[in-house]
């Protein structure tokens, strides 16, 4: 039986999954695990270089990710997604092609403090209408149904939902 499990962190754009997956990533490594951490903008830049933001590209995008967590995790390593992943049904594909082993972690926040946050600057360029088709902005974002834990990022540091998300793993079984 494998060791590895997926943790897939879904979530607008400015939620934190990035920060989050970096603190993760770096604690279950100081307990020796192997991580690999699969972040949407850089997965952007080689694996799915020339996608865009249409749902197609999008759904296809999930689906690279997915299947490299998939394959990651059936060997031992721990693959940690984050991505937006916006499209439900996809994100749902996924996790039946994981046959188990797949966390999922909702990395909330109020649009309204996304838009505050405005870390790469592009929801200030969504609203102005100078990008098109901006999660949250206007196009869909559909929040997991059932998701394995839930993370409010505007009423904890980084550094607490981390821990909540290593306790909750603990909980799980998977540590
Ligand atoms: S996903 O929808 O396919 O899961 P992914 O996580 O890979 O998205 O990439 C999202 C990142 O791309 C955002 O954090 C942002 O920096 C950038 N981006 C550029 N255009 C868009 C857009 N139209 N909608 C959302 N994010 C965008």
């Amino acid at each position: 039986m494998t060791t590895g499990f997926t943790l897939w962190f879904t979530g607008l754009s400015g939620a934190g999954k990035s920060t989050i997956s970096e603190i993760v990533e770096r604690e279950l490594r100081a307990l020796g695990r192997k991580v690999e951490v699969l972040d949407g903008d850089v997965v952007r830049t080689h694996l799915s270089k020339g996608l865009g933001f249409s749902k197609e590209d999008r759904d296809t995008n999930i689906r690279r990710i997915g299947w490299v967590c998939e394959v990651l995790s059936r060997n031992d390593v721990i693959a940690i997604a984050a991505a937006i992943s916006p499209y439900r049904a996809v994100r749902d594909e996924v996790r039946e092609r994981h046959g188990g082993r797949f966390i999922e972690i909702f990395i909330d926040v109020p649009l309204e403090v996304a838009i505050e946050r405005d870390v790469k600057g592009l929801y200030k360029k969504a609203l102005a209408g100078e990008i098109k088709g901006f999660t949250g902005v206007d196009d869909p974002y559909e929040p997991p149904l059932d998701p394995e834990l839930i993370i409010h990022t505007d009423q904890e540091t980084p550094q607490a939902s981390a821990a909540r998300i290593l306790t909750a793993l603990r909980q799980l079984g998977y540590l």
